[in-house]
């Protein structure tokens, strides 16, 4: 079946729990294009031009270890503006969504602009207080030092740099189903997501 799932929504929302999910539930293949601009972000880091970065990115660049701290999440946030940096990451978004055997990509624009003829469209989301505290639970588990306070700061910057470019900006695509996941537990709110998809067959 080639099915495509997008599951856009701003950060700590629960979009990556939820995809991972779904994706094993129906047997998808599952793409975190985040990573992509996480991986642009870290080369920007060390000072690679962001256009060129995001043009030779390799599987390799995705798995390396310092993807997921606050200052690469940071750096990726901003090269995500670049329209360039954007266009260059397209073809291999859209390549996976096609992929035979059905495929779930989350990140901030799949349902508008990656994939705006996908199946089913999920807009997860939470507020921001709630989703902080998540990824400071998430951080200080692996041994972060960051505050609540920083944590909060940090997830409210991005969210407002993401919404309000003009590029790609988040938001939900007017067809997609919206879950809140701020009083939801994980398996309630895969579940909502598993009747959504469900529901689109
Ligand atoms: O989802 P994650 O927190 O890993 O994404 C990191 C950053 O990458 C986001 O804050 C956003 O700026 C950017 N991003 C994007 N479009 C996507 C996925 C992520 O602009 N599809």
């Amino acid at each position: 079946m080639r099915k495509t799932v997008a599951i856009d929504g701003p950060a700590a929302a629960g979009k990556g729990t939820i995809s991972k999910a779904v994706a094993q539930h129906f047997g998808f293949a599952h793409l975190d294009t985040g990573l992509l601009y996480r991986a642009v972000g870290a080369k920007v880091l060390q000072g690679i031009d962001p256009v060129e970065a995001a043009k030779a990115l390799t599987a390799e660049d995705l798995e390396a270890d310092n993807l997921r701290t606050p200052e690469v999440a940071q750096a990726a946030s901003k090269t995500a503006v670049v329209a360039d940096v954007r266009a260059a990451l397209v073809d291999f978004q859209r390549a996976f969504a096609r992929r035979a055997g059905g495929a779930v990509l989350d990140g901030r624009d799949i349902g508008t602009v990656i994939c705006p003829n996908a199946e089913v469209k999920l807009f997860v989301t939470a507020s921001a207080e709630v989703r902080a505290e998540r990824r400071y639970l998430e951080l200080s588990g692996k041994g972060h030092s960051d505050t609540r306070e920083e944590v909060l700061a940090d997830v409210k910057a991005r969210d407002e740099r993401d919404m309000n470019r003009a590029e790609a900006p988040l938001k939900p695509a007017e067809d997609a189903v919206l879950i809140d996941t701020s009083d939801l537990s994980i398996e309630d709110a895969v579940a909502k997501a598993v009747a959504a998809i469900t529901a689109k067959d």
